[in-house]
């Protein structure tokens, strides 16, 4: 693994290979202060150009744990206002002795375009880039589903809401079916489904209770506004009634279904605070596993460069 921009196309050995390396660090107490020499010496720079809470901050904890140098872009306060291009802003920060970027970006493919132009031995993982990809959001829900489901060989997940706008949707459609996973559906009305989504091997479903019948797993996904240009289609209070996932809707779920959201939540709109915060809620859980599988993530790609 030389970057990691995307979980399509990833072999079901590495994503076990990252998930297995996080269980390790889980292991060692990671959820803790325990420190781990893997980038020591490295110097990490995490450039988000879009806002973040969980993402940036568990990367820079993770690398903090691996004994990284740690630089965090202001962006807003950066050179990028007045002017200065993407690429000008790497080879720059490349001058000053880069050995990883996080990229996070609006844009989607800008973390493919710098993985492009990166020096050898450079790495870039992809934080999420526009509605295209977010992996290591993906792998950190697999070790997620993993850590209470056991694996994926039996498992029906559903995902529900806005997929069109979703670079989450995507990633993780992309490795739940390359680890094995049966049955994933996705729900949402026309409107916020991709037109070719089928082609993704998934089951599609317009209708809430049809579509969490059964299932073992509901990721619960907001409506991605800032993507939309303006354009809400279903309105919030539209969405709710249809598809907003209430604790009488999950009883259609089996009983020991666990909820998941990648965050950030619009309680009321997609999710309702009783099943947000019920006994069924793994949310808190998933931002927790996020330390130990970016630690992964970013251990492996440095020992590939060793
Ligand atoms: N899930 C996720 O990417 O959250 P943030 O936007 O807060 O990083």
């Amino acid at each position: 693994l030389i970057h990691l921009l995307s979980t399509e196309g990833l072999p079901a050995r590495i994503l076990r290979q990252i998930l297995d390396r996080a269980a390790g660090f889980v292991a060692a107490g990671e959820q803790g202060e325990k420190k781990h020499a893997d980038l020591a010496g490295k110097t990490v720079f995490n450039l988000f150009f879009e806002n973040s809470t969980r993402t940036r901050t568990t990367f820079e904890i993770a690398q903090k744990r691996l004994s990284a140098d740690v630089h965090s872009l202001n962006i807003q306060a950066s050179s990028t206002a007045k002017g200065e291009t993407l690429l000008d802003t790497i080879h720059n920060l490349e001058a000053m002795g880069a050995d990883m970027f996080v990229v996070r970006h609006a844009e989607s493919g800008a973390p493919f375009l710098i993985a492009k132009h990166v020096r050898p031995g450079v790495a870039v993982v992809n934080a999420g880039d526009g509605r295209h990809a977010h992996p290591t959001q993906a792998l950190l829900d697999m070790y997620t589903i993993r850590h209470f489901k056991g694996d994926f060989q039996n498992l029906r997940v559903a995902i529900v809401g806005d997929i069109l706008h979703s670079r989450v949707a995507r990633s993780q459609i992309h490795a739940l079916t390359t680890l094995g996973c049966p049955e994933v559906r996705v729900i949402g009305p026309k409107t916020l489904l991709p037109r070719d989504v089928e082609q993704l091997g998934v089951q599609v479903f317009h209708d809430l209770t049809e579509g969490l019948r059964d299932v073992d797993v509901v990721i619960a996904l907001r409506l991605q506004n800032e993507r939309m240009n303006g354009a809400l289609l279903p309105s919030a209070n539209e969405f709710n009634q249809f598809y907003g996932l209430s604790r009488e809707r999950l009883t259609l779920a089996k009983p020991d279904a666990i909820v998941m959201h990648p965050g950030p939540m619009n309680r009321g709109v997609e999710i309702d605070s009783a099943v947000a915060d019920g006994r069924q809620s793994v949310i808190l859980d998933q931002v927790t596993f996020g330390i130990a599988v970016r630690m992964a993530v970013m251990s492996t790609l440095s020992e590939a460069r060793a």
